[in-house]
C-alpha cells in the first residue's frame, strides 16, 4: 500500500493524527520524530503481541536512535485491574521514567485502556501513543481517548479521558490474530455503519467476506471509514455528554452479557457481545416502532453472515433477564432510575432513547430468549 492514510482528530490542544498503512516502518519513519518530546519510549505490550510484533517495533525505534524499554504484561481482560495498574506504574518508576518520556500501548483494547489510564495518572499525566494490533482497537478503542480498568462490579468503571499523541495503525498486524478475534472486532465496524452511514453498510454487505479474509486495502478502507466516523463524533462531544453516546450502540446489552458470562468463566469476546447487543437493539427498535421490520432483518442478517452470534440462544447458556437489569443499573447512561438505550430509526441513523423502564425491558428480553 503506497499511501499512508491520515485522519486528524481535531480537539484543540489535544489534537492528534491517526496514520493507517500496512507497513509500520514506513509510518514510523515519517512521523515519530515529530510526535516524541524526547527520544525515549516505554513499550507496553502483552505476552501474545510480544511474540509477534514487539521485536520488529523495538528494532525500528532503536535503529532510529530512540532508547526503548519494553514491559510485557499478561494478556486478557484480567489485566485491566487496579492490581496490574499498580504493578505497571511501579515498574515504570523502577526504570526512572520521566515526564518527557512517552508510553507506547502496543496491543489490543486491553493494553490500550490500561496504558492510556496509566499515562493519564502517572506524574499527573504523560504522553502516550497507541499502536493498536486488533481490529477492535484499530477501529475503536485506540481512538477517542477513553481509558480505564474494570472492577468486580462491572467493566470500565474507573478511568479517564486522555487523548493519545498519535494512533499508528498497521493493518498487516491483523494477520496473526485468531479468526474469532477478527470476526469479533468486525462487529465494531458494522456498528459504525449501522449507527451513521447507510452507504458504508451497503459497501460492507458487498465486501464483508474479503474484509474478514484480511484483504489489506479493503481492511484499511474499512478502518479508515470507521475512524473518520469516530473522529467526527468525538470532535463534537469529547467527554460523552451527548452525541458520543451513539457509539454505544449494542453496548448496554453487550456489557451486561460480558459481565454475566465472563464472571461465570465461560468467556465471550467484547465484539461477540456487541454483535448480540446490536441485534437486540434492532429488535427493541422494531418493537418500539422506531425502525421497520426490513431494517431489523437486514441488520440481523449481516451480523449472522459475518459469523458473529446474533441471538442469545447462540451462546448455549441461560441468561436471566433479571441479572441483565441489575447490570443495566451500573450503566453510565442511566438517569432518573430508568434506562437509556441507543436505538435505530433506519440503517445509518441511531438515536438516544431515554426513559425505558426495567419492566418493559424485562418482558422484551424474556420474549427474546432470556429466562
Ligand atoms: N477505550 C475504548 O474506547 C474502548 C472501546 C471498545 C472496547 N474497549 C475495550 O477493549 C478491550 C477489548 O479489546 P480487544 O478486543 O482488542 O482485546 P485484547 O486486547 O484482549 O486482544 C485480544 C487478544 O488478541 C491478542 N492479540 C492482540 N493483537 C494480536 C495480534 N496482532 N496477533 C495475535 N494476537 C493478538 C491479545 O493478546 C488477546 O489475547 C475491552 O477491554 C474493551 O472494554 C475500549
Amino acid at each position: 500500500m503506497n499511501e499512508i492514510k491520515e485522519i486528524k482528530i481535531d480537539l484543540k490542544d489535544n489534537s492528534y493524527k491517526i496514520f493507517i498503512n500496512d507497513d509500520i516502518e514506513k509510518i514510523l519513519i515519517n512521523s515519530i520524530e515529530k510526535i516524541l518530546s524526547r527520544p525515549r519510549v516505554f513499550i507496553i505490550t502483552d505476552e501474545n503481541v510480544a511474540g509477534f510484533i514487539l521485536p520488529k517495533i523495538k528494532k525500528i525505534f532503536e535503529d532510529g536512535g530512540i532508547e526503548t524499554k519494553s514491559i510485557i504484561i499478561q494478556s486478557g481482560e484480567k489485566s485491566k485491574s487496579f492490581e496490574s495498574l499498580e504493578k505497571l506504574i511501579r515498574e515504570l518508576l523502577s526504570y526512572k521514567i520521566e515526564r518527557q518520556d512517552t508510553l507506547i500501548a502496543l496491543g489490543g483494547g486491553v493494553i490500550g485502556d490500561l496504558v492510556g489510564f496509566t499515562s493519564s495518572i502517572i506524574y499527573r499525566g504523560i504522553n502516550f501513543i497507541q499502536i493498536p494490533t486488533t481490529i477492535l482497537s484499530q477501529v475503536d478503542s485506540a481512538v477517542g481517548g477513553k481509558t480505564g480498568i474494570n472492577l468486580e462490579e462491572g467493566k470500565n468503571l474507573v478511568g479517564s479521558f486522555h487523548q493519545p499523541k498519535a494512533v499508528i495503525t498497521d493493518v498487516s498486524f491483523l494477520r496473526t490474530l485468531p479468526k474469532r478475534e477478527i470476526i469479533a472486532g468486525y462487529a465494531e465496524i458494522l456498528k459504525y455503519s449501522i449507527l451513521g452511514d447507510k452507504d458504508f453498510f451497503n459497501w460492507l454487505e458487498v465486501n464483508q467476506e474479503e474484509i474478514l479474509n484480511l484483504n489489506s486495502s479493503l481492511v484499511a478502507e474499512a478502518v479508515e471509514k470507521s475512524c473518520i466516523m469516530k473522529a467526527e463524533i468525538v470532535e463534537k462531544d469529547e467527554k460523552e455528554k451527548g452525541k458520543r453516546a451513539l457509539l454505544n450502540l449494542g453496548h448496554t446489552f453487550g456489557h451486561a452479557l460480558e459481565s454475566k458470562i465472563n464472571k461465570d468463566g465461560q468467556g465471550i469476546l467484547h465484539g461477540e457481545a456487541v454483535g448480540i447487543g446490536i441485534c437486540l437493539a434492532a429488535e427493541l427498535s422494531f418493537k418500539m416502532n422506531l425502525c421497520s421490520m426490513e431494517n431489523k432483518e437486514q441488520i440481523i442478517k449481516i451480523i449472522k453472515e459475518s459469523g458473529l452470534p446474533s441471538h442469545i440462544t447462540d451462546l448455549g447458556t441461560e441468561i436471566h433477564a433479571e441479572e441483565m437489569i441489575i447490570n443495566f443499573s451500573l450503566d453510565k447512561k442511566r438517569k432518573d432510575n430508568s434506562n437509556t438505550f441507543i436505538l435505530i430509526d433506519d440503517i445509518g441513523s441511531a438515536i438516544i432513547k431515554d426513559g425505558i423502564s426495567d419492566d418493559y425491558l424485562k418482558s422484551f428480553m424474556i420474549s427474546n430468549g432470556f429466562k
